[in-house]
């Protein structure tokens, strides 16, 4: 990374108030790009997330021949080459801070005879991605990658696919839909289980892009994907709704904030992505969601969230994976309330854009929380609603969600929170100071 860094602190702030549209969501950004570029036809996004994650999915979409054009302020074009159609990269893929684009677009490619070069950030360079890499095999695929899997990872597309039938071993959407995507090149019904169900963007916008997939229940509370192979997508149009992993920065500082109250329009209510609402329910706050309704296959809705007392609960593990980004902005939430908050089934934060678990609890030693470091977990002694010390510096490990969760903390504790940089911020939410300065949260530089 070339560009110094840019800290910054959160300070404590009157009442939050006032209506806001958070970005569009990251997951459904990166797969309108991927499958806009895998389909035949003209596929229109409005509401795109135009942050670094998911430009440098359209450029690397772009590399393999598709045209994505952007049309105005989250109005995009992509023009597929139909699936099999992508061709080699002239030059290296280089994805930055993203997980998500890069493995996805892994999968993407993995059926098609071409060949790539995936790169990324330093953070990026430290993240498993055999992961994904060693089920491509199982297509037909190659690579070679650093020891461990790491990238840079030069990636082979099977000559001559085989459809597939794995087992997913972790709680992971990426994973999955790299699976699911490399289906569509092979012959004949791939099927990609998963003990553990995660987000299902993936399946929702292949079945809206025409292509023959099916979900059935396993008895053990899982799930079998089937999707048929040699797959003809079709150009859609493409509504993002807002993103509710940026929304939950927001409604975690209104709660904090006392006398706060904010309204969020359009949030993705995907019940695989709402852990943290029912969450903060449960922990007493005032958050209620109302006009609920369908938009392109997704549940959405608006959020009204008041300034709350919030007590300490006990997350149950298997709702982990449906808030599985919102535990920096849980344990700051948690450091706010009274009595003890305790999360369990944690082991994924360790391979984040940072090691998300220890990051956390750095940064909330660091303002004077006590919290308990479990194997596979935490528990954090809340302080109360103005308990909260502050007054420390949190390294942000190149993790914008470390950055923007402990910039919330400083907005309600005794003392300014400065995190060593926020650059990494524009991966995910360009706007986020912006927008929360509208609400009427006080940052200062560094
Ligand atoms: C994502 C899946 C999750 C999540 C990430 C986005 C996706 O990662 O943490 O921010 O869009 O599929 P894992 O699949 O590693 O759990």
């Amino acid at each position: 990374m070339s560009s110094p860094a840019r800290p910054l602190r959160g300070c404590r702030s009157s009442a939050l108030t006032g209506a806001v549209t958070v970005p569009g969501d990251k997951s459904i950004s990166h797969r309108a790009l991927i499958l806009g570029g895998m389909a035949l036809g003209e596929t229109r996004i409005t509401g795109l997330l135009e942050a670094e994650d998911v430009l440098n999915t359209a450029e690397a979409v772009r590399a393999f021949g598709a045209s994505v054009v952007r049309q105005g302020p989250g109005a995009w074009k992509v023009s597929g080459t139909g699936v099999g159609g992508w061709r080699r990269p002239e030059d290296v893929l280089d994805f930055g801070n993203s997980g998500t684009g890069s493995r996805l677009v892994m999968g993407a490619m993995a059926t098609t005879p071409v060949t790539a070069v995936f790169t990324g950030d330093a953070s990026l360079r430290k993240r498993p991605m055999g992961r994904v890499l060693e089920p491509l095999k199982l297509y037909g695929a190659e690579y070679d990658a650093r020891p461990g899997g790491l990238m840079p990872v030069t990636l082979k597309g099977a000559v001559e696919a085989m459809p597939v039938e794995y087992l997913v071993p972790m709680a992971s959407a990426q994973v999955k839909s790299a699976m699911l995507l490399a289906a569509l090149n092979a012959p004949g019904r791939s099927r990609i289980s998963q003990k553990t169900l995660t987000r299902d963007h993936t399946e929702k916008m292949l079945a809206a892009f025409g292509a023959d997939i099916s979900v059935e229940p396993l008895p053990d509370g899982g799930e079998v994907i089937t999707v048929g192979g040699e797959a003809e997508l079709k150009a859609i149009s493409v509504a993002v709704p807002r993103d509710p992993s940026s929304a939950a920065f927001a409604i975690v500082a209104a709660l904090l904030v006392p006398g706060s109250d904010i309204l969020l329009h359009d949030v993705l209510l995907n019940p695989r992505r709402t852990g943290l609402f029912t969450t903060l329910q449960e922990m007493g706050a005032d958050l209620v969601i109302v006009n609920q309704r369908e938009s392109g296959g997704e549940q959405i809705g608006d959020i009204k969230v008041r300034a709350s007392a919030l007590k300490g609960v006990e997350v149950p593990p298997e709702r982990v994976p449906d808030m599985i980004d919102e535990f920096p902005i849980l344990a700051v939430a948690a450091a706010f309330a009274d009595g003890n908050t305790i999360m369990r089934g944690l082991e994924e934060l360790r391979v984040k854009e940072s090691d998300r678990l220890a990051a956390i609890i750095a940064g909330l030693r660091a303002n004077g929380v006590t919290v308990q470091e479990l194997e596979d977990g935490m528990v954090v002694e809340g302080l109360g609603g103005d308990g909260v010390p502050g007054g420390g510096t949190v390294t942000t490990h190149m993790d914008h969600r470390i950055a923007m969760a402990f910039l919330v903390m400083g907005l309600a504790a005794k003392a300014p929170v400065t995190v060593d940089d926020t650059a990494m911020i524009a991966t995910s939410f360009p706007e986020f100071e912006n927008l929360m300065g509208g609400l009427g949260a006080v940052f200062a530089e560094g």
